[in-house]
């Protein structure tokens, strides 16, 4: 990540400083162990979607006017819009000149992918929060595309790095995508909680996203609910108060319950496919991994 431009060397130095929990890599080591063997394009691999995760997460915080990331400030809070927007567009680049400089063109071919989706699931969300009345398989869409496609591609390359089994890279692409729309889920569900989890709360609402929480307890709803809690997601999304009354509502409908419903009907699914393989320690560990996944507390 290094750049002889110092403004950018800093900024670099600022993301390296402060790491996430670094799961996609693991789901990277783990599809590859559980394929065959990890090589040196494992590592490559590892890299890579680490790259593209974060420079998502740089320009997902412009998208989403979001000021605070891994408990401190965003890049867009400290350095504005331009500044992160180009700093997402380095590491994007430099993540896929990892993988041109290894001649790595099947890796290539399966992150390129996933980053086209995760566009196409940004875009396709800011497009559905002009509308309020989503239904769930709208948002299902949304979360496969933003979310799942890079966790399942991190599944698939980790695969593809350790066996030529064009069925079992397939395979390991499906498992990370039921992983990666349960992964999503959880972090909507942080949205209507009070924990502190590095980042801003309520913040969805604030941004009109229709997750699934609310999607559930607005159909729960009468009309005359359902209209006051429209009219506040159009009007008065940005005052504190109006945000935390949907935050109450969404609560008291039982909408946190049916997510985590939800969240754990993809992680079964997720395991019945991990189960195809037989038992082994790696396996285990991926069952450990896809736990902490839907138990985390950020
Ligand atoms: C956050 O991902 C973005 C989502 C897809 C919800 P992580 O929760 O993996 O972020 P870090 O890398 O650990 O900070
Ligand atoms: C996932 O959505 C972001 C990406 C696909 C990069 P969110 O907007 O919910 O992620 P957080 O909550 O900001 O981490
Ligand atoms: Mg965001
Ligand atoms: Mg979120």
């Amino acid at each position: 990540m290094r750049s002889p431009v110092p403004l950018l060397d800093k900024i670099t130095y600022y993301i390296v400083r402060r790491k996430g929990k670094q799961v996609r890599p693991m789901f990277v080591f783990l599809s590859a162990k559980l394929c065959g063997t990890i090589s040196e394009s494992s590592f490559i691999a590892a890299s890579l979607v680490e790259l593209l995760h974060t420079a998502s997460l740089v320009h997902d915080d412009v998208v989403d006017d979001s000021y605070e990331r891994r408990g401190i400030f965003s890049i867009n809070a400290l350095w504005k819009n331009k500044i992160a927007v180009l700093v997402g567009d380095f590491l994007f680049s430099r993540g896929m000149l990892l993988a041109l400089e290894n001649k790595q063109y099947q890796l290539l071919e399966i992150v390129s992918n996933a980053v086209k989706a995760l566009s196409e699931g940004e875009l396709l969300q800011i497009e559905k929060a002009r509308r309020l009345d989503i239904k769930e398989d709208i948002y299902f869409e949304i979360i496969r595309q933003k979310t799942a496609s890079l966790i399942a591609s991190a599944c698939s390359a980790g695969a593809a790095s350790s066996t030529d089994d064009e069925k079992v890279i397939e395979k390991m692409r499906l498992f990370g995508e039921k992983i990666g729309i349960a992964f999503q889920i959880r972090d909507d569900l942080f949205d209507f909680g009070s924990e502190d989890v590095g980042k801003p709360l309520g913040i969805d609402i604030q941004e009109q996203k229709m997750t699934l929480p609310l999607i559930f307890a607005l159909q729960q709803a009468d009309r005359a609910e359902r209209r006051k809690v429209f009219n506040i997601i159009k009007r008065h999304n940005k005052k504190p108060e109006k945000v935390k009354e949907v935050i109450d509502f969404v609560r008291n409908s039982g909408g946190l319950d049916y997510a985590r419903e939800a969240m754990y009907r993809y992680r079964k699914e997720a395991f019945e496919i991990l189960h195809t393989f037989s038992h082994s320690e790696t396996r285990q560990s991926m069952e450990d991994l896809v736990t902490f996944v839907t138990e985390r507390k950020r």
